[in-house]
């Protein structure tokens, strides 16, 4: 993007407003973080709930020391292995944060992002930038500047068109406040990488388990995330049954005069002869199947479609965060074949 315009939202982002930005994850919405009025105008343009905590972004290692109190060695650890990057870190605040910002928590999430134009929106405007995804609350988060303008045209200042994001999920968050770090959402950065690089790692035991009277420790991740407008369901099994059970499914559901639409691969999509077929690319290429997952759930929303099927992606490495993702939009309604 040209220098007038990074200067025209760096003065949005300086006197309160709302820019929408690219990040490496999923777009951002982003205010100052230190200005209460901004982070209440980013709730306001979402319609979130305000005791849902808002991601600090930052440029600089040191603005994390700025904000935060009683730093744990894994903080600087994590964020020599993984930083800028798909990260967020959540630790003890100090005053320099308004409550507005950390939906009153005595804890910061602070995330220093690798985008460039989020790394110049940052820099340029001298602020530290506050931002949640930039869908409405209740949608998934946007991959693409359309996404961001289906949900927001005209309720924020600007959004910047920085094309579609690499990763397409939203960044792995880890808790440091306790003994061993907890994930509290997983993402692109896996349990097993912050654990090699911090000594050890947990994740939230709250997280994808409907039946613990324990709610999970990040807000966000309580609320049922996104439904799409159809129903959604995982069906899960090996591959040939799955297909079969989905096909049976996908039949029945049209002889309904129900419309279909199912979530497939390029090595399968062939193999639904009924409904709406949209693949996630190659099985083995968990980026693509990532990075293509809330795009496809906006699709369906915009079509309508009313029963919707899901291969399943338990990959090996970001197949805990696209399963996280993909369960709760289902509200967990699993098939096992
Ligand atoms: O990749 C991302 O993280 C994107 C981009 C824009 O950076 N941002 C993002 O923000 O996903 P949002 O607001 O949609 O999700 C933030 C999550 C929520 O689940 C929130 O509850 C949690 O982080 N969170 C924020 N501050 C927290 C804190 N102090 N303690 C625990 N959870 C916190
Ligand atoms: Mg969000």
């Amino acid at each position: 993007m040209d220098a007038g315009c990074m200067r025209e939202a760096s003065d949005i982002i300086r006197r309160g407003g709302l820019v929408a930005f690219p990040t490496e994850t999923v777009y951002g919405l982003g205010a100052d973080a230190a200005n209460p009025a901004a982070a209440n105008n980013i709730y306001q343009a979402k319609g979130r709930p305000s005791d849902n905590p808002l991601i600090v972004h930052i440029g600089d290692i040191s603005q994390l020391e700025q904000i935060s109190e009683k730093l744990p060695k894994a903080a600087y650890r994590l964020a020599e292995a993984f930083w800028p990057g798909p990260l967020t870190v959540v630790v003890k605040k100090n005053g320099a944060i308004p409550r507005e910002t950390t939906g009153g928590l005595d804890t910061v999430a602070v995330r220093f992002p690798s985008h460039p134009v989020a790394l110049a929106l940052i820099r340029e405007s001298g602020c530290m930038i506050a931002a949640p995804s930039a869908n409405l609350s209740g949608r998934p988060s946007p991959t693409s500047a359309a996404h961001v303008a289906e949900d927001l045209w005209g309720r924020v200042d600007m959004i910047i068109d920085g094309g579609d994001t690499r990763i397409g999920l939203e960044s792995t968050i880890v808790d440091l406040t306790e003994e061993v770090p907890m994930i509290l959402r997983p993402g692109y950065i896996t349990e097993d990488m912050i654990r090699r690089a911090a000594g050890a790692a947990k994740t939230d035991p709250a997280l994808d388990r409907e039946d613990l009277h324990t709610p999970p420790k990040a807000p966000g991740m309580r609320y049922r995330h996104y439904a799409p407008r159809g129903d959604l369901k995982v069906v899960q099994g090996a591959a040939e049954q799955v297909i079969e059970e989905i096909n049976q499914r996908a039949a029945a559901d049209a002889a309904r005069g129900l419309s279909v639409g199912i979530i497939a691969t390029e090595e399968s999509a062939h193999r639904y002869p009924t409904g709406r077929v949209m693949s996630l690319g190659r099985r083995d290429d968990e980026d693509a199947i990532a990075a293509g997952l809330y795009h496809v759930l906006r699709e369906f929303d915009g079509e309508n479609v009313q029963s919707i099927y899901s291969e399943s992606f338990d990959t090996p490495r970001i197949g805990q965060a696209i399963m996280n993702r993909l369960l709760k939009a289902a509200g967990h309604q699993v098939i096992q074949v």
